[in-house]
C-alpha cells in the first residue's frame, strides 16, 4: 500500500501567515501538521508516500526531505495550479502505479492513527473506504449519506446537508479511482472534486465502505481550528524538560521545555510548549501556549496562542487566543502620543481591548 500526501493548496483562510509558508507546516505543538499525517501513514505501515506540491513545494521539500527521518521514502508530485483533489490523484498515477493507497489531506489532523482503518479495507476489500466524523456545521465539507451502512451518497459543501455524517481528509482507494477521476468534470468552484470521483463509483455499482473516526479530527484550514489542534495535541504530550529553568520562575501543570530553552523570572501555567531556543524572562505563560524556536519574550503575558519563529513579544499584557507569525515584533513604545503604531501585512487581524 502506498500513501498520497497532499500538500499544495493556497491556504486563503490563513492568511497572512500563508503569504510566506505552507499551511502544512504551520507548528501544532511545535510540530507541523503535515508531520502527524506522514507519522500516522508509516505507523500503518505505509512507507512509499508521494506528497503533490504547489507553490510551497521548495519549503515542504526542505521540511521534509526524502522522508527517511520518518522511516518514509518521499517522493514529490508537482501540480502546477491547485486544480482539486481528484486532479492530484490524476497527476500520481505513475507513482501509484497499481497499488492500493492511502490518500491523506496534509492539513488534517486526526488522533488514534489510521492502522485500524487501513486493516479494515484490506481484509474487506471495497473499491474505496472513506472516513466520517459527526460534525454540527457539515456544509463546510463533504457530507455522506448511509444506508443500512453502505455509503449510497456524497454531497460537496451542500446548501442543505442530508446528514451530520462529513468526509474527513482521509481516503482508502484501489487504482479503479483512476478511471473516475477521469470520468468526472470540474465543480462549480471549477475543481475535480474527490467527493465527485466517489460519488462516481457508487453510481457504477461499486462497493464504497464507510469508517467512523472515533478521535478527533481538525481540518487545520482556520486559525480557531489551529488553536483547537494545539490544544488537543497540548494535552495529549508527554512532559519534556530539556532548557534551562531559574530559581525565581514557577512551572505549574504540564511544561514542555524543549532544547536550548530558558526561563528566567517567569510563571508558566501548562499545558505550555516552550521550543528550541526560545527565551521567556519576567513573563507568564497561560495554558494552550506553544511558542516555536528562537522566540523571545519578555515582560509580557501570552495564553492560548500559537507563536511561531523568531518572533519578539516585549513589554505586552495580555495576548490571548492569538496566532502570531514569523520575525514578528511586537513591543510596548514608550514615547508620545500613546498610541498603536503598527506595520501590518496583506489579511492581517488586530483586535484592540
Ligand atoms: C476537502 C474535501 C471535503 C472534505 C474536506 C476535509 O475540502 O473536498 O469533502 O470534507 O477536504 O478537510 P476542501 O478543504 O478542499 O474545501
Amino acid at each position: 500500500m502506498k500513501g498520497l500526501v497532499l500538500s499544495g493548496g493556497k491556504g486563503t483562510r490563513l492568511r497572512p501567515i500563508t503569504h510566506t509558508g505552507a499551511k502544512q507546516l504551520v507548528p501544532i505543538a511545535n510540530k507541523p501538521v503535515l508531520f502527524y499525517g506522514l507519522e500516522a501513514l508509516v505507523e500503518a505501515g505505509i512507507e512509499q508516500i508521494g506528497i503533490v506540491v504547489g507553490d510551497t513545494a521548495d519549503e515542504i521539500r526542505q521540511a521534509v526531505g526524502d522522508g527517511s527521518r520518518f522511516g518514509a521514502h518521499v517522493e514529490y508530485i508537482p501540480q502546477d495550479r491547485p486544480l482539486g483533489l481528484a486532479h492530484a490523484v490524476k497527476i500520481s498515477r505513475g507513482f501509484l502505479g497499481d497499488s492500493p493507497f492511502v490518500m491523506y489531506l496534509g492539513d488534517n489532523f486526526i488522533t488514534g492513527g489510521i492502522r485500524q482503518v487501513v486493516s479494515r479495507f484490506s481484509a474487506e476489500g471495497p473499491e474505496a473506504m472513506i472516513l466520517l466524523k459527526r460534525m454540527p456545521d457539515p456544509g463546510r465539507f463533504g457530507v455522506a449519506e448511509l444506508h443500512l451502512g453502505r455509503v449510497v451518497r456524497l454531497e460537496e459543501k451542500p446548501a442543505r446537508p442530508r446528514s451530520d455524517l462529513v468526509l474527513v481528509g482521509v481516503y482508502c482507494f484501489r487504482p479503479s479511482i483512476f478511471e473516475a477521476v477521469d470520468a468526472i468534470s470540474p465543480s462549480a468552484r471549477g475543481e475535480l472534486e474527490i467527493t465527485d470521483a466517489i460519488q462516481w463509483q457508487i453510481d457504477q455499482g461499486r462497493r464504497v465502505e464507510a469508517h467512523e473516526v472515533e478521535g478527533r479530527w481538525i481540518d487545520t484550514g482556520k486559525m480557531d481550528d489551529l488553536l483547537e489542534c494545539n490544544r488537543v495535541v497540548l494535552d495529549l504530550l508527554p512532559e519534556r524538560r530539556e532548557g534551562r529553568v531559574s530559581e525565581d520562575s514557577r512551572l505549574l501543570g504540564k511544561v514542555i521545555l524543549e532544547e536550548g530553552s530558558e526561563v528566567v523570572g517567569s510563571t508558566i501555567r501548562g499545558p505550555v510548549i516552550v521550543g528550541a531556543h526560545t527565551r521567556v524572562v519576567d513573563s507568564f505563560l497561560g495554558p494552550f501556549t506553544a511558542l516555536y524556536h528562537h522566540v523571545t519574550v519578555e515582560g509580557s503575558e501570552i495564553e492560548h496562542a500559537i507563536v511561531l519563529e523568531n518572533t519578539v513579544i516585549r513589554g505586552v499584557s495580555k495576548i490571548e487566543d492569538s496566532l502570531i507569525g514569523r520575525d514578528v515584533v511586537i513591543e510596548r513604545s514608550n514615547t508620545l502620543p500613546r498610541a498603536h503604531k503598527m506595520m501590518l501585512g496583506d489579511h492581517s487581524r488586530v483586535s484592540l481591548a
